[in-house]
């Protein structure tokens, strides 16, 4: 089979072998991407029209226990300067973000112990008082059940997790052997049970990572059926064990878009900061490679140069109301445009 004619099978079938993804992933010319973009874009538009959809992000701590590899926030790094927002500045975030037309707000940060559930819960009641119109997402690392539970009961809508690979043994060369794929996709499940609209993702060009990892993950995708998926290239942080580690490509980036939007008709799929960050067009070439919802940052700007997982991150000196212009700026040059909506997954 040709190239073109898996991309059609995935159209159809929504799935593909392990060796069909592979052949697609190693060997896609500029054609079949452009073929593949173009089918993602119609799909996409068929679904959601030209509205693009903001979030607003709120990266509210820099603590964190684990020490994933590839991280910039990692427990070991002792060059980060380490902060942690109130609830007061979380919910100024939030009316900022309200003014300049967010309806969803993303609340993220490392797995840091000190905010307890009783604070997570009265912060999202608050918040949704406040805003009773908006959605509001959490992204929080691995919990338990019951706090996923109590967190929903309080007003949490959506959760985002990525599972980062699917495959255990790049699992392992990822992540300290204390984290585990078995725990984190079993977060994902119980996620989905309680309720929340769940995402999950993961890096493009993450070290070890060949295309039958990455297959391995578009299966998994396909089976836990996420509301929303996160994607972006691994991009080396100057203070990690993967400083020397080669950036993922745009280039397959974009592809994988694609794909994803054609496997997954209906998912809520980010133009992501990390895509923006390699190239000046990033997150414009992937809304038109399929994406629809970009993340700006909402966070406060004298903590956003603390909060970098990765070299070079954009955004880090503007004010939230420059990054919405230049959203808006850029969102239309492409024939889309930003909508102020909650923006919620289309059945
Ligand atoms: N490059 C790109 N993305 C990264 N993330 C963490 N570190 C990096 C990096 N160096 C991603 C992870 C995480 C999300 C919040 O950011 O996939 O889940
Ligand atoms: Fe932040 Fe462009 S989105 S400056």
């Amino acid at each position: 089979m040709k190239l073109r004619e898996l991309i059609d099978k995935l159209e159809i079938e929504e799935t593909l072998t392990t060796e069909e993804w592979t052949r697609l992933l190693n060997h896609f010319t500029q054609e079949d991407a452009a073929y593949a973009a173009d089918k993602a874009r119609t799909i996409a538009d068929e679904i959601y029209g030209k509205e693009i959809y903001i979030r607003g992000l709120i990266e509210f701590t820099n603590y964190c226990k684990n020490d994933c590899y590839y991280c910039g926030i990692r427990r070991s790094n002792e060059k980060v300067e380490r902060y942690r927002l109130t609830r007061g500045q979380i919910l100024d975030c939030c009316h900022t973000g309200w003014k300049l037309g967010y309806r969803t707000f993303v609340l993220q940060g490392g797995e840091d112990g000190f905010y307890t559930d009783s604070w997570y819960q009265e912060t999202i009641g608050k918040i949704k008082e406040a805003y009773p119109d908006c959605a509001l997402t959490l992204s929080l690392g691995e919990r338990s059940k019951e706090s996923y539970q109590r967190l929903y009961d309080a007003g949490a809508d959506r959760y985002l997790l990525r599972h980062e690979t699917a495959n255990q043994q790049h699992y392992g060369r990822l992540h300290p052997k204390e984290l585990s794929l078995k725990n984190r996709k079993e977060c994902l499940w119980g996620l989905r049970e309680i309720g929340y609209q769940v995402g999950c993702g993961f890096m493009v060009g993450s070290p070890y990572q060949t295309s039958k990892e990455l297959a391995e993950d578009m299966k998994f995708i396909h089976e836990l059926k996420p509301h929303m998926v996160g994607i972006g290239p691994f991009i080396p942080q100057k203070d990690t064990p993967f400083a020397q580690e080669t950036q993922g490509s745009l280039r397959l980036t974009l592809f994988l878009l694609s794909l994803i939007r054609i496997m997954e008709k209906h998912v809520l799929l980010p133009a992501t900061t990390a895509l923006g960050t390699i190239d000046p067009k990033g997150r414009e070439l992937g809304i038109l490679a399929g994406a629809n919802v970009i993340m700006p940052n909402l966070s406060p700007v004298d903590v956003r140069e603390k909060y970098k997982l990765y070299d070079n991150k954009i955004c880090t000196g503007e004010e939230a109301a420059e990054c919405r212009g230049c959203i808006d700026r850029r969102v239309t040059s492409i024939g889309y445009h930003i909508v102020s909506k909650r923006g919620d997954y289309k059945a």
